[in-house]
This record gives C-alpha cells, sequence and structure tokens, in this order.
C-alpha cells in the first residue's frame, strides 16, 4: 500500500464525511467489501481485530490489501484493529500494515499515555505515511463483535473526558481518537444504547484540528444517529458485528439447504455482506470520495 492515510482522513475532514472501518475475517469478506467499494468508488478501509489477524494471517491480509489496491486503483487503508501490547504493533509494522490502532482503554489512564506515545514512536519510526489510532474511555460490551441476548450497561465513567482526551491526544500525538459516548461493541437483542451527542460535540469543539474522531461500534446504532454523529465530526465509523451477522446468516441458510460446495455457500453470503458494506458508505458519505 503506497498511500499517505493521514491525507485520507484530511480528505474526509475536508469534506465532512466518515470512512468506514469494516472488520474481515477472511479473503471472502475482503472480496465483498473491496466490491462494494468499487461500485460506490469509495475508499476502502479493512480493519482486523487481534483474533481476525491471526486467522487471516498479518502477512496475507497485506498481501491481499496491496493486491486490492493495485487491481482497484482504490485508496486501501488496512488497520490493526484494537492492538493491545508494543509486540503486536512491531508484528502489525513488520507485516506492512498502514495503519495502526493502540487500544490501551483499560489500562490506568497513565499506563494507557505512555505505551500509546511509544506506538506512536514506532509507527513513526517506519514511515510517516502509517496513521496511529489511539483510545480514550471504556466502550460498552466485552470487547467482542458479538450479539448480546442481554441490555449492555454503559456508566457514565465510561465516557471520554473532553479535558483529558486533549492532554492524552497532544502528548501522545495520535492522528485519531476512538471516543466512549455511549457506544458499544456488539449488538444488544434488548436494547441499543443512545450516544451522548452532547459529549460528541463538546469532544469536537476540544480536539478540531488535532485529531480524526472515530466511532466505534456502529452496529446495531439506527442510521440517523451514525448520520448525525457523523455531522457532529466524526471521520471514521467502524463496523463489525453486522458483517459478521450477515455473512454467517447467509452461509447457515444455504448449509441448511444441504448445499456442500463452499463457492456456492459462501458467493450469497459475500453479495449480501456487500449490500450491507454499501450501506454504510452511503451514510458514511464516502461514495464517490476514492
Ligand atoms: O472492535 C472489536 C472487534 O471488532 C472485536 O473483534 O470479536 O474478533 O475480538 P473480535
Ligand atoms: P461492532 O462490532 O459493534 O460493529 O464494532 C466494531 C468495532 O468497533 C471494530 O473496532
Ligand atoms: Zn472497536
Amino acid at each position: 500500500m503506497n498511500l499517505n492515510t493521514k491525507k485520507i482522513f484530511q480528505k474526509a475532514e475536508n469534506g465532512r464525511y466518515a470512512i468506514p472501518q469494516l472488520n474481515v475475517s477472511s479473503a471472502d469478506q475482503m472480496k465483498a467489501v473491496v466490491k462494494a467499494a468499487e461500485k460506490l468508488r469509495s475508499p476502502i478501509m479493512f480493519g482486523t481485530s487481534e483474533g481476525e489477524s491471526g486467522f487471516l494471517g498479518m502477512e496475507q491480509a497485506v498481501v491481499l490489501a496491496n493486491f486490492y489496491e493495485k487491481k482497484t486503483g482504490l485508496p486501501v487503508i488496512l488497520n490493526a484493529d484494537h492492538t493491545k501490547s508494543l509486540e503486536k504493533v512491531k508484528q502489525y509494522l513488520d507485516a506492512g500494515y498502514n495503519s495502526i490502532h493502540f487500544d490501551g482503554s483499560l489500562l490506568p489512564y497513565e499506563e494507557n499515555l505512555e505505551l500509546t506515545k511509544k506506538a506512536v514512536k514506532m509507527c513513526r519510526e517506519v514511515s510517516e505515511d502509517i496513521s496511529v489510532e489511539g483510545e480514550l474511555g471504556q466502550i460498552g460490551g466485552t470487547g467482542s463483535s458479538k450479539v448480546f441476548e442481554e441490555k449492555i450497561e454503559i456508566k457514565d465513567e465510561y465516557l471520554t473526558d473532553p479535558k483529558q482526551a486533549l492532554e492524552f491526544v497532544e502528548t501522545t500525538g495520535v492522528d485519531r481518537l476512538g471516543v466512549s459516548i455511549g457506544n458499544m461493541h456488539g449488538i444488544s437483542k434488548v436494547a441499543m444504547p443512545k450516544l451522548d451527542m452532547q459529549r460528541l460535540s463538546e469532544l469536537q469543539e476540544t480536539l478540531k484540528g488535532k485529531c480524526v474522531l472515530v466511532l466505534h461500534g456502529a452496529s446495531g446504532i439506527p442510521d440517523e444517529d451514525v448520520k448525525k454523529s457523523v455531522e457532529l465530526g466524526i471521520r471514521k465509523i467502524n463496523v463489525n458485528t453486522e458483517l459478521r451477522v450477515v455473512f454467517s446468516s447467509a452461509i447457515k441458510e444455504k448449509l441448511e439447504e444441504g448445499e456442500i460446495t463452499p463457492y456456492k455457500f459462501i458467493a450469497p453470503a459475500q453479495e449480501k455482506m456487500q449490500k450491507v458494506v454499501e450501506e454504510k458508505m452511503l451514510i458514511c458519505g464516502s461514495n464517490g470520495k476514492a
């Protein structure tokens, strides 16, 4: 990937749209994302959690991302989502990822600050084109992208404090910040938490021009609320669970019909996933921005 990933977000800021980060577990899912992006001429941003990159292979993910960048001519960002250790940051950088999300949000504040600062330094030493995301505040849920039967509690103390966020961004030098504004990872079947738009406005006001604001856990959030968050300054939206749900339920349906040929049970899942990705690109307004 031959791209200054920071410039892609600068363009999004100027145009007041967001780029969806689509999490993928497999090459099949990457293809579904690419088809959506090609159709809508949107920049591509893949995300892989530690579990996803462990399964797919970091180097394989990079090879595929490079391949699709060349094949489509679209900008491709490959983000190491929720990286929890500096050892893993090094592995992602060695493999060739062009975007790193270091997530120290569950650590004590000072530790998060120190480790994120080190992660930024490691990335800058490799290339100024690599963008780095930090995270401050606790996002609801268990950290996994799954469907919950129960309601997920979001405590006030989870929410990102704007003043602390400013100090965090200025001290660490991150390019992007994942914020907690009532969002959760995964989907609750009972009730999705409401986003705190007032807090988002305050974060935007405080961090304007200093970093890109990221909304994790976009699955299950009503489209109108996602659009509102983009109006209020969110420039990256992370989506995983909705893609997992549509992909796996389409496969399940075919398997239950007795289908055993992988290209026959995976292809419909890719088509359905592609549609969801297209919807997310349209909601974010990244269509036509490649
Ligand atoms: O943001 C959370 C990630 O999408 C979680 O992925 O369920 O593979 O740990 P995971
Ligand atoms: P969801 O699984 O809730 O869409 O969250 C994805 C995410 O935040 C990836 O970092
Ligand atoms: Zn996330």
